[in-house]
């Protein structure tokens, strides 16, 4: 069994982190079968569901989860899910639109804790979270190959705060555009390297001869969130 790299360690460490709820945890897009088997022998939780629609996918989760306490389902994302079967869920390297479009195919099955790992436009993931009554509970950048925005979620209820889209607590004191764009968590936290990797990236963008209006857009925040910085 390959370790998990560090983007699906930093996701691990996100989920169920005192380890002692009896978590029924679900990974759709489980593939390899990784992190539901880093999670099980880690007694991180106590029954795994792996969700796969391809069949050689299906086949590698079969294997790598055999003898541990979990099931391989085979199925479009929640549809293969119970409304209140699952206490936590991760859907991991995918596109934000795909991971958006399988939580919102049956909000009735996504339980009270998520984490997700977009590989790109992260972005759609904060506003679903904002517009399904999702608090920001954590999120971190794991610097794999590129730096991957790992990102926790808590129905508001749990967290403690009111559903309402403009009721997250993370979101406070932050200008918004720049807090979706980039991570209000992040943002705050500051961290040298992800500074250093703005700094970078605006000195790229601002080479270039011609920016279509989703660059010139990131260009423009990046600059605001660099003016604003310590
Ligand atoms: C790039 S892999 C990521 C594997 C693993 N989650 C990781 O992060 O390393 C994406 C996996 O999601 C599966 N997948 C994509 N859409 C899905 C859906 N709607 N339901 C179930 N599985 C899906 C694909 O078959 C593929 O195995």
């Amino acid at each position: 069994m390959p370790k998990l790299d560090i983007r699906l360690k930093t996701v691990a460490s996100l989920i169920n982190p005192g380890g002692d709820a009896p978590v029924t945890h679900g990974d759709i897009g489980s593939d390899h079968g990784g992190l539901l088997v880093s999670l099980l022998r880690d007694k991180r939780i106590a029954r795994g569901i792996a969700v796969e629609n391809k069949p050689q996918p299906y086949e590698n989760s079969c294997q790598a989860l055999t003898a541990l306490n979990a099931e391989v389902r085979f199925g479009d994302g929640l549809a293969v899910i119970e409304p209140g079967e699952l206490s936590s869920l991760s859907i991991c390297g995918m596109g934000a639109e795909s991971i958006v479009k399988i939580l919102e195919a049956f909000p009735d099955r996504v339980p009270d804790h998520v984490i997700l790992q977009p590989n790109r436009q992260h972005e759609l993931v904060r506003q679903w979270g904002l517009r399904s009554g999702f608090h920001l509970h954590e999120e971190q950048i794991a610097w794999g190959h590129w730096p991957y925005a790992v990102i926790s979620l808590q129905r508001a209820e749990i967290a403690g705060g009111d559903a309402g889209e403009a009721n997250d607590p993370a979101y406070a004191d932050i200008d918004h555009q720049a807090a979706i764009l980039f991570g209000p968590l992040i943002l705050k936290r500051w961290d040298p390297k992800f500074a250093a990797r703005l700094r970078e990236e605006a000195a790229y963008l601002r080479g270039l001869k011609q920016l279509s209006g989703d660059y010139k857009h990131r260009l423009q925040q990046i600059q605001k969130v660099l003016a604003a910085s310590p």
